[in-house]
């Protein structure tokens, strides 16, 4: 049951390891990948011309997953007009005709799953079991953050008090929202964005990432089939350009980002110099995560948690696992387990049962982590470099697993966002330098401890500010509703996305006394 007392339920998953569901989901994949889908900003009133780009699978480097009209600035007026109109209508639409369309949406995607699974998997070289994590998390948001407006923006609340009066504290829309989403979890944080917004009364502008526009239009044109006006919910896909241009605008009422931090700074820099109304900002960014490993661990278990907090979706989750702290005694043999581990990873297709990791989003995105694991190797120690698929793939956008020993933390200085492990050893009588390293970063948004000591772990989660911790297991795939997700520091302003208190930053809290 919810905090309203609600009953809810997070979605269903597949079995992969069963023969049956395994194949009809790799049937329904094949058979849902055509016709490649055909985006265009999608702006009431406005016929949008341009010419149509082609979006390249990152998987071979030349399958075509779709193609895109870009916006272009001038289409943000127009974009902040429409919403600005759609905004008096939808605001006014009673909480429970806001929430069914999430209800409605998640019902939505589920019915579509497969052709949701081929575009991931195509445009943004998911596997299959991220792929369908993506998706569950996309349908948890929208039934959670549904449920939670129930109970939220009602009438609002009576309160108590001396006065005499009717004095009622309530929620509602804060006019046009502004919505700018990572590639790495195209349909899920876009959505849970979007929805966000829309469901506490705000009319939304949706700019997905350039490198996956595609997955999102699937996902507007999906919400306003589910009952969400074209005037509330206006896609323009395009670059920084359009994210900037957005955040600039004088009509903006609030702005919900997931991204760089870097990205964060140049937009909170757009809101502060605006002559205008004072905008808030939900940003959330990267980070360096770290996890601690010592003597007391067990090793079989934290190799499969270093595997998968490390090397899972190619290392590109905001949560992934940067820096490995191993206590000494243990660290060769751990290292050597490791080693091993990773050279069991099979790359390959993304839409293929035995694949365990796909390929990073683009070719820049290779360029970078490869140059970083070039700039590493010449003074530390390169432990393990894994093999690119070739063939078929070659033309693909590959980087293998690393393992990178450090001969101290403060080596590793920026978030590198694909499947690169740092590891450091350190002694047991120097964790608390361990925990001023990681506090040094700056960022917190996840943490990984693996003991059986009660009294190091509590120390270590008492002392650290990171959003999430998690103790003897992965650092990877907060569920929703009941891991609420996201960090301090350099890894955003919070509130949590998937928690109780994200509905509310969306809404204007307003209080209405009335002298009875
Ligand atoms: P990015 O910052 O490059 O881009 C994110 C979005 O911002 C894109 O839509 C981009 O077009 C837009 N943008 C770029 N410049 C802009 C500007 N000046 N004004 C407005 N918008 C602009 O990030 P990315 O490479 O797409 O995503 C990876 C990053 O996202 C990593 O740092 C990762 O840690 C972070 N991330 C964080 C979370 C979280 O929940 N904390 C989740 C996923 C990803
Ligand atoms: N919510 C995502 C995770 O926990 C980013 O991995």
């Amino acid at each position: 049951r919810d905090l309203y007392g609600e009953e809810r339920r997070n979605s269903a998953g597949l079995e992969l390891g069963c023969a049956k569901q395994r194949a009809a989901l790799t049937a329904g994949i094949a058979n849902s990948a055509m016709p490649a889908v055909q985006a265009r900003p999608l702006i009431p009133g406005v016929t949008v011309t341009g010419s149509e780009a082609a979006v390249i699978s990152p998987v071979d480097g030349k399958t075509k997953a779709g193609s895109v009209v870009m916006a272009d600035t001038g289409h943000v007026e127009a974009a902040f007009t429409a919403a600005g109109e759609g905004f008096k209508a939808w605001s006014r639409r009673p909480v429970e005709e806001r929430a069914a369309a999430l209800d409605k949406m998640a019902d939505l995607m589920e019915a579509d799953f497969n052709r949701l699974m081929a575009i991931l998997c195509c445009e943004g070289g998911k596997t299959l079991p991220d792929g369908i994590a993506e998706i569950r998390e996309a349908v948890d948001f929208c039934r959670y953050y549904a449920a939670e407006a129930r109970g939220l923006f009602g009438a609002g609340r009576l309160m108590p008090g001396p006065t005499g009066e009717e004095d009622r504290y309530r929620y509602r829309g804060r006019g046009v929202f502004v919505c700018i989403s990572p590639w790495n979890f195209p349909l899920a944080i876009f959505l849970g964005q979007v929805c966000a917004g829309l469901v506490a009364g705000n009319t939304v502008i949706a700019k997905p990432a350039e490198q996956t526009p595609l997955i999102a239009y699937e996902a507007v044109r999906m919400l306003h089939r589910a009952g969400v006006p074209e005037a509330a919910l206006i896609y323009l896909p395009g670059d920084g350009r359009i994210g900037a241009a957005l955040t600039a605008h004088q009509k903006v009422a609030g702005v919900a980002f997931t991204g760089s931090t870097e990205t964060a700074w140049a937009i909170n820099r757009a809101l502060a110099e605006k002559r205008g109304p004072i905008v808030p900002l939900i940003a959330e960014t990267g980070g360096i995560n770290a996890m601690i490993v010592d003597a007391t661990a067990l090793p079989e278990q934290v190799c499969d948690d270093v595997m998968m907090s490390a090397f899972r979706s190619a290392g590109q989750r905001c949560s992934a696992l940067r820096l490995l702290f191993v206590q000494s005694d243990v660290a060769d043999s751990l290292l050597t387990m490791l080693e091993g581990a990773a050279r069991e990873l099979a790359l390959g297709d993304p839409r293929l049962p035995s694949t365990d990791i796909g390929p990073v989003i683009d070719a820049e995105a290779r360029d970078g982590i490869l140059a970083h694991v070039e700039a590493m190797r010449q003074d530390q120690t390169l432990r393990y470099a894994g093999k690119a698929p070739g063939g078929d793939l070659a033309g693909g956008s590959w980087v293998a697993p690393h393992i990178i020993e450090l001969d101290k933390p403060e080596a590793l200085r920026k978030e590198v966002f694909g499947p690169v492990l740092h590891v450091v050893r350190y002694e047991s009588k120097d964790l608390d330098k361990v925990l001023d390293a990681i506090e040094a970063t700056g960022y917190g948004l996840t943490l990984g401890v693996h003991s059986r000591i009660d009294a190091t772990v509590k120390m270590v989660v008492d002392r650290l500010s990171v959003g999430n911790v998690y103790v003897n297991r992965n650092t990877i795939g907060a569920v929703v509703g009941t891991q609420p997700f996201g960090g301090s520091g350099l890894s955003g302003t919070g509130p949590k996305a998937g928690g109780p208190n994200y509905l509310n930053r969306f809404a204007l809290e307003q209080v209405v006394s009335i002298n009875t």
